[in-house]
């Protein structure tokens, strides 16, 4: 018998079956593909992958290698077809859908919008594209894009893509030393940019920081400079080009598609794990853009006339594979949001909702969680009828959230696809189908055709039935990350040496007796702060460079907004006494060498870290303290002082 609670799940609303062309439109075609796909992988995503591609020579070959050889060689998919995936995302739309809206922009002010058919946007790729060549950018070099959500960013990704250029996104929250870190890398010579951002009312100075992340990096060449607010800039006149007078002076308005192999990087993205600095996790052209295309059209259940609004970062996984890659490859109309939520008050979501007759809506649970807590009057001040779907991802939601999503914002009659993905799985892995899985609030379902997941327990045993433990995925599926940038050895070790045979997700998960999936957060040293994800060994990295502190230890604790809250242990240096301002100088630290995201929210100072007689950090007694348990530190046996822990918790802050 189950000691697990069990809980009802609930039944699709009828409006979100009404009129659906998905794929799966029941539990029986989930199960039915979910097979089809596990048993033949090879036919399953052939299929697809023709359907849903533009190839320029359509692949004979599926799925190459497993995890068991990744160490020897990578994983490939459809490795004998060519294509470029811009051909996909716009040539394929333009004799069909070419005067259909492919990008609708708000920005940071309400009502600020533009809008780009489909037409409109392969001429500015194109020439976009042309301008990169123009500026000697070849076949498979790196360019950086350090840009805000303005269409143009989206724009340089796919401009990349049409000369077969890999793309590596930076977050416009990113400071000047992490952007340095990413161009380094990588070896980019060349950076797209933007004068600069607006968010929520501020100004967040691109360029400058541009310039400040390429003081003494030779091998940056050019750097293209989207004109969005006019404001003054610094400018180099051999090194920076305008992205206006660099479109006027290649003047074309077309260009053809560079061929790529299907297993050519389209792009590197930087994500942050439990040890070292961020990883640039590699995805391919065309395994990537099927599961892009397959997730993005099956779990929304996208229709033709849908207004589709994904209100994530193009510098994160989601933007790449929910705002631009997914949605255009499926002729979409995709919304790109410059602002915040709270900006100018709670209601902007809804007010988008309700100007541009938003029907499939895509947030992450921190959002929800800051808009709840301000009252329900912002949300039912708006129109919220044009909506069918509501997404959620980053993050686990809690049951609370997941209910005032439900019965506010949906008013019960949308479904809710609680979507549990990472960078590395290029896409959704393990959610409901909109019109085909009864939820259960707070419950990612079940796996995506291709996604084989196995919880494995403490004794390294995979649980039948229902349990908790750590999860793994069992097959390759064509959205997964190929390698870490120019080092295999590191993604190998990352996620293929701790169960052997496995990818391990970083993350625990629960399974129900109905099958349903909970995932619990991150079990390594992997935070996870209003849905941004950062390593505890890189904060702590930033604290030991502050001049007062000698030692660190880093742990999240429960938050109620944020998910999880960042807790310091510092060890002073000697002679060190004043401990007024060190949050404030820790936070500086962390806003100059990582961003402006990356934030502490408490500090303590500790006369010792406590340590295995080896010297090992237990961290687990961290975190307990920091999550306000002390009493549940479990065995202290292999503890070298035992004083050290008796102080920490005397002096918790929680
Ligand atoms: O811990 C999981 C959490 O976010 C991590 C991945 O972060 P990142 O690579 O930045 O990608 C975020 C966007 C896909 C996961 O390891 N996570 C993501 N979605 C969910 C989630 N945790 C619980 N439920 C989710 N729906």
């Amino acid at each position: 018998m189950s000691t697990i609670p069990e809980m009802p799940a609930r039944e699709v609303p009828d409006r979100v079956r009404q009129g659906s062309h998905s794929p799966i439109q029941s539990l029986d075609d989930w199960r039915r593909s979910w097979m089809a796909a596990r048993d033949n992988p090879d036919g399953f995503w052939l299929r697809e992958s023709q359907a849903r591609l533009a190839w320029q020579t359509p692949p004979t070959q599926g799925l190459r290698g497993d995890f068991h050889t990744i160490a020897d060689s990578q994983v490939s998919w459809f490795a004998d077809g060519t294509l470029n995936v811009t051909e996909s995302c716009l040539d394929q739309h333009l004799a069909t859908r070419g005067d259909k809206v492919a990008i609708l922009w708000e920005g940071d002010e309400p009502g600020v919008t533009r809008a780009l058919t489909y037409r409109e946007l392969y001429v500015e790729v194109c020439r976009t594209a042309a301008a990169l060549r123009s500026l000697g950018v070849q076949k498979g070099e790196r360019v950086i894009i350090y840009m805000g959500m303005v269409p143009e960013a989206a724009i340089a990704m796919l401009a990349c893509a049409r000369i077969g250029a890999v793309h590596s996104v930076v977050f416009g929250g990113f400071s000047a030393e992490a952007l340095r870190d990413r161009i380094r890398d990588c070896a980019a010579e060349v950076i797209i940019t933007q004068d600069e951002g607006l968010r929520g009312g501020r100004v967040i100075p691109l360029k400058a920081t541009c310039d400040d992340a390429c003081v003494g990096e030779r091998h940056v060449r050019k750097v293209l400079v989207y004109q969005h607010t006019s404001a003054p800039v610094d400018w180099l006149p051999e090194r920076d080009v305008w992205w206006h007078e660099a479109l006027a002076d290649v003047a074309v308005s077309e260009l053809p598609a560079v061929p790529c192999v299907a297993e050519d990087p389209l792009f590197v993205l930087y994500t942050s794990g439990s040890t070292g600095r961020p990883k640039g996790l590699v995805h391919t052209c065309a395994g990537y853009l099927t599961w892009a295309s397959y997730t993005h059209e099956v779990v929304f259940d996208l229709r033709e006339d849908d207004v589709y609004a994904c209100m994530a970062d193009v510098g994160w996984i989601t933007g790449h594979t929910y705002i631009v890659y997914g949605p255009l490859c499926n002729g979409a109309t995709t919304l790109m949001f410059e602002s915040t939520p709270l900006y100018p008050d709670a209601g902007r979501y809804w007010d988008i909702v309700a100007r541009h007759g938003v029907t499939v809506f895509y947030t992450a649970p921190t959002a929800i969680r800051a808009l709840a807590a301000q009252g329900d009057g912002f949300v039912t001040d708006y129109d919220r009828s044009s909506l069918r779907v509501l997404g959620t991802v980053g993050e686990p939601i809690n049951p609370e959230a997941w209910e005032w999503y439900y019965d506010v914002v949906g008013e019960g009659r949308c479904n809710i696809v609680d979507t549990w993905w990472q960078t590395e799985t290029g896409g959704i892995a393990i959610t409901p189908i909109a019109p085909a899985t009864p939820t259960k609030p707070g419950s990612a379902t079940f796996a995506m055709p291709a996604i084989v997941p196995v919880i494995v327990n403490d004794e390294a045993q995979p649980v039948v039935g229902p349990g908790e433990g750590r999860l793994c995925l069992a097959q390759p599926w064509p959205g997964m990350a190929r390698t870490v940038w120019g080092d295999h050895e590191r993604y190998v070790s990352t996620y293929f040496s701790t169960f052997p045979g496995f990818y391990f997700t970083g993350d625990g998960c629960r399974r129900d007796a109905e099958g349903y999936h909970f995932i619990t957060g991150r079990v390594d040293d992997v935070l996870n702060v209003s849905g941004h994800r950062m390593g505890t060994a890189e904060f702590e990295a930033v604290l030991i460079s502050v001049e007062a502190i000698a030692e660190a230890g880093v742990v999240g604790f429960p938050h109620p907004i944020k998910g999880q809250g960042v807790y310091a242990y510092v060890v002073l240096q000697p002679g060190v006494h004043d401990e007024t301002r060190l949050l404030a100088a820790a936070n500086a630290a962390c806003r100059n060498q990582i961003g402006a995201h990356a934030r502490i929210d408490v500090v303590q100072v500790v006369p010792g870290l406590p340590k295995t007689r080896s010297g090992k950090v237990m961290r687990r007694i961290l975190r307990k303290i920091a999550e306000g348990a002390p009493e549940q530190l479990g065995d202290l046996s292999t503890l070298a002082d035992p004083g050290v822990v008796v102080a920490i918790i005397a002096g918790s802050r929680r």
